[in-house]
């Protein structure tokens, strides 16, 4: 039915631009009438009120069955001026919000494969849910969670991560995870100033909103799992052993599946990385003096300028990654740590799925 629709419109615009007559003219009006009922068709509105306020989203359809969308929802604080370099704060409330397109990724070099050219910014804690539930209130569908990927200091292209198909094909909510990337999620002085570990907080009180607001879109807070890919799996890992993640009886998320995280890559070195950032953000000089004045340095930078910094350290090495914080993570992941009781008491034997994608990670000699 709509693929009969948008050929009708195509014809439109062949008739508008040969517009001799009087018939075509009304022809196009009357196309135009029918452009503006076809696109009424697709915009139909669909609208939930989760903790923080009303949001306004977009029914979709795919093979017959109904998806809908609600992009850019945030749950946590804009993370820009006082925030910068700090863990993620609650959002504020609001009373309608529309939540009906994709918001910027989070700030990352403009590196050309997928996502080149995309808009980006460092405000980028939202997430997008996508539900195939008619019923929200009624509705305890299973839930899925995504973490990308992209070495903790990229993304890929947001159309590759959508529900639109997934949901209404295997009946699920699905949430996509944006969170703070490179210097920006990652950077450590290892104290009070710039703890570390924004990246890997922002993704848990993304978490934290699931299981406290999923329940508004049809999906069981109870039955939610969390997936990622490459550096998105690695963060799974990270998510099932920290203990901000809940405890044993009353966890953010019941199951995992990782999906080429090979390891739980940590940086035991984040005052070195910090010094390096330092240096090139010409700010090594308060660097040296105090946290407090390096930090002051950063806020008078640019996005642009702290990504071209971040961007100088070697993203093989995976510098920008999660460090022990004695909170978000109590000890290095290391296999013997992960084995025992102890700071890893809160590791839970989650019901997972590992696998790898082909060749992921792997370099060709
Ligand atoms: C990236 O790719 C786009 C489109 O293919 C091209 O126009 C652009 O020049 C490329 N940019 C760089 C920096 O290579
Ligand atoms: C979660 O959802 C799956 C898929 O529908 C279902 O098989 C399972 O029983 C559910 N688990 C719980 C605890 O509800
Ligand atoms: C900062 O300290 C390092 C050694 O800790 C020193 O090599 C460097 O010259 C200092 N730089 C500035 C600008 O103070």
């Amino acid at each position: 039915m709509f693929a009969t629709r948008l050929t009708v419109t195509r014809n439109c615009y062949t008739f508008s631009s040969n517009v001799k007559n009087f018939v075509i003219v009304l022809r196009t009006a009357i196309c135009s009438i029918e452009l503006f009922i076809f696109s009424l068709a697709f915009s139909e509105s669909v609208e939930t009120r989760v903790n923080d306020g009303l949001i306004v989203g977009n029914r979709d359809y795919y093979q017959g069955k109904s998806v809908d969308e609600y992009l850019g929802i945030p749950f946590a604080q804009p993370p820009v001026e006082n925030l910068r370099f700090k863990s993620p704060q609650k959002p504020d409330p609001w009373t309608v919000l529309e939540t009906q397109k994709k918001k910027p990724l989070c700030a990352q070099p403009d590196v050309n494969i997928s996502c080149w050219g995309l808009p980006q910014s460092e405000d980028c804690l939202y997430v997008d849910v996508y539900t195939a539930s008619e019923n929200y209130e009624t509705d305890a569908k299973p839930v899925l969670v995504w973490i990308h990927g992209g070495s903790f200091t990229g993304d890929w292209h947001p159309d590759w991560y959508t529900g639109k198909y997934l949901c209404p094909t295997a009946d699920v909510v699905l949430v996509v995870v944006n969170y703070r990337l490179g210097a920006l999620g990652f950077l450590s002085l290892q104290d009070n100033v710039i703890a570390g570990n924004m990246g890997v907080r922002d993704q848990n009180m993304a978490l934290e909103w699931v299981h406290d607001n999923i329940g508004k879109f049809g999906g069981d807070p109870d039955n939610v799992t969390i997936f990622g890919q490459s550096a998105g799996a690695i963060s799974v890992k990270f998510q099932a052993n920290s203990p901000m993640s809940g405890t044993r009886e009353n966890p953010l998320f019941k199951r995992v599946a990782v999906v080429s995280g090979q390891m739980m890559t940590w940086n035991p070195e984040p005052l070195e990385v910090a010094q390096s950032f330092a240096q090139h953000t010409r700010c090594l000089t308060d660097f040296n003096i105090s946290s407090r004045r390096f930090l002051d340095c950063l806020k008078t930078k640019t996005t642009e300028e702290l990504v071209a910094a971040s961007d100088r350290e070697n993203i093989a090495k995976f510098l920008w990654t999660p460090v022990i914080d004695g909170e978000f993570l109590l000890d290095s992941p290391t296999k013997e740590n992960m084995g025992k009781p102890g700071p890893f008491g809160s590791l839970r034997p989650f019901p997972n799925v590992y696998n790898r994608r082909n060749r992921d990670g792997s370099c060709k000699h």
